[in-house]
């Protein structure tokens, strides 16, 4: 079978925008994306730069946008493509500046990982905290929820709907990484707590928009948004509940805990507090709603079942509560 394949061309010191470029190229069944642009590159245009090494979906080095979504090259069947699109456009990864063609600077990438400080820490000379365990059990390794599967492939990062408006926002390869570290047995606990104090600054776990992106694209299954959810969990478990992130949690918790709903009226109060320049920021909105009806009377009694929505929070609290 004959098929095009349409790929974005780039050369920043002679292009001054990107431009697409078709070949024609006999593909067998069975072949990916990557062994078509292997073939291009030797066979057609050998100008053409991409990135790639092991072929099997380990080193993740060849990550790019195939059909508009971020996917590794090389396992990504072109027959799969086709029926699926009825076309192969291949595109350099996004949120990521483009070195030349399919290759992309990884450089920021990298530094956001290191970062996150993806080593353990070395616990404190003379601490007379009980020492933190050296070795790891089958069993631990389980609670890394499969974060240490990562390939460091970009595909998240370049997914990223919080990267894309913000270029410090830690993202989610490194805050995935960070979550290893949070959840490893031989991590001393200060050491815990200093990364999570680290990670509720700005562009840390707070700015995730849980679009859910990282997720979707990522080849190993890492889950990266699920990571971050846990992050927040452990800062506010561990206290850390100053930020607008935090207090949106608690104070949502809160009220449906006293009221058996989400009061919208009340929530600024519960994440602002009583800023006034903050809260007149807030306010168009504020009115916004209440024309729209999207705003409860803040004096309206619980609901009727609320004896049943308190049992709820009181059981968790049971079921959760460190034995
Ligand atoms: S869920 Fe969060 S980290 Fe993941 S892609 Fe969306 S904004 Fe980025
Ligand atoms: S979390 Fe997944 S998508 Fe992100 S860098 Fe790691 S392997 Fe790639
Ligand atoms: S070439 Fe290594 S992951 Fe694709």
């Amino acid at each position: 079978m004959r098929l095009t394949f349409t790929l974005t061309r780039f050369h920043p010191e002679r292009d001054a925008h990107p431009r697409d470029e078709d070949y024609r190229l006999e593909v067998n069944r069975g072949m990916t994306v990557l062994d078509a642009l292997i073939r291009i590159k030797n066979e057609q245009d050998g100008t053409l730069s991409l990135r790639y090494s092991c072929r099997s979906a380990i080193c993740g080095s060849c990550a790019m946008k195939i059909n508009g979504t971020e996917k590794l090259a090389c396992r990504t069947s072109i027959r799969k493509e086709l029926e699926r699109h009825g076309q192969i456009r291949v595109a350099p990864l996004g949120n990521l500046p483009v070195i030349k063609d399919l290759a992309v600077d990884m450089s920021s990438f990298w530094s956001k990982i290191k970062d996150v400080t993806p080593w353990l820490s070395r616990p404190a000379h003379n601490s007379t905290v009980q020492p933190s365990p050296q070795s790891t059990s089958p069993q631990d390794s389980d609670q890394f929820h499969n974060v240490d599967a990562c390939i460091m492939c970009g595909a998240c990062v370049a997914a990223c709907t919080s990267h894309e408006v913000s270029r410090d926002f830690a993202g989610p390869a490194a805050l995935a990484k960070a979550d290893r570290f949070i959840a490893d047995p031989r991590e001393p606990q200060a050491a815990k707590r200093a990364r999570l104090v680290q990670l509720e600054q700005p562009h840390g776990i707070w700015d995730c928009t849980r679009c859910n992106f990282c997720v979707e694209v990522c080849p190993k299954d890492v889950k990266p948004m699920e990571a971050i959810i846990r992050l927040r969990r452990a800062a506010i478990e561990a206290g850390l509940t100053s930020t607008g992130g935090a207090r949106h949690i608690t104070g949502f918790v809160e009220l449906v805990q006293k009221e058996g709903r989400l009061n919208e009226a009340l929530m600024p109060l519960k994440v602002i507090g009583l800023n006034l320049g903050r809260l007149l920021h807030v306010l168009p909105l504020g009115i916004r709603m209440l024309l729209k009806g999207k705003v409860p009377n803040p004096l309206a009694p619980p609901i009727a079942g609320i004896a049943q929505v308190r049992t709820i929070f009181t059981q968790l609290r049971q079921r959760t509560k460190p034995s």
